[in-house]
């Protein structure tokens, strides 16, 4: 089954079927820079053009990078505040809408490094904020946002983000030393099984990854650019109606 995925980032808003029950893209993907600023109109532009570039009529799963709860976005960190209160599941005609790292966490979970992982599995996407993932038994705890716990009186995305890190022109082992701190808070927390580093950073997995030393096995993410769109797709496959059983 196909199903239309989108993902919307902070930079780029981006696009494709995805074969739900293997985890690819079905069709080369779509990407359409985000309106700046990005508010719900222009972004409710940008996802009925992708819908009309494969002229799609079928379920749509969206991502945003915020809490949504039942369709509703509840909160705003890194986009425009005007999005707080909107149902964005009616704003993109129906579509399924859950958080980015969420839909991350559920592609990284059925098709990458967390597949048949059992206990509490942590899924963190690091790049302009920190998204997180909460699984246990393969169960998904939706919007846990444990980006903004706090670290010596800050929001934990502002010291350690990718963002952070370009900004406060970190090098990279400074960087790791951050997340390090970060992700001790974390593992005391929940004494996950194991703890998965997707978004921007996961790609360069050797520049910071050897620096940060933690109990909780830690991996770089095994789908990178494609986990939200994915996930996207994976959600509003669950949400479809489904067919009737056969009597
Ligand atoms: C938001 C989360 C989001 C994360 C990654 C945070 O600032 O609060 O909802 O998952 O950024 O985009």
């Amino acid at each position: 089954m196909d199903v239309l995925g989108i993902d919307i980032g902070g930079s780029g808003i981006k696009g494709a079927p995805v074969d739900v029950e293997v985890g690819t893209l079905s069709q080369e993907r779509l990407r359409v820079p985000t309106p700046q600023p990005a508010k719900p109109g222009p972004v409710a532009e940008v996802v009925a053009r992708i819908v009309d570039h494969f002229s799609w009529t079928g379920p749509i799963g969206v991502t945003f990078p915020g809490v949504v709860r039942d369709g509703v976005v509840m909160t705003a960190a890194n986009v425009h505040h005007s999005w707080i209160g909107v149902d964005a599941a009616e704003l993109f005609g129906g579509a399924t809408v859950l958080n980015d790292a969420d839909a991350a966490g559920m592609a990284e979970m059925t098709f990458g490094e967390g597949r048949d992982r059992r206990g509490t599995v942590l899924i963190l996407t690091i790049g302009t904020g920190i998204g997180s993932a909460l699984f246990t038994e393969g169960v998904l705890v939706p919007n846990t946002e444990l980006g903004h716990l706090q670290l010596k009186g800050k929001d934990a995305e502002q010291r350690a983000s990718d963002r952070a890190r370009e900004e406060s022109g970190l090098t990279w082992e400074k960087w790791a030393a951050r997340v390090e701190e970060y992700l001790r808070h974390v593992e005391m927390l929940f004494s996950p099984s194991l703890i998965v580093v997707g978004g921007g950073v996961s790609k360069r997995p050797g520049k910071w990854l050897p620096h940060v030393h933690i109990d909780t096995p830690i991996v770089p993410a095994a789908l990178q650019n494609e986990a939200g769109i994915i996930g996207a797709a994976q959600s509003a496959a669950q949400s479809a109606p489904q067919p009737a059983p056969i009597r």
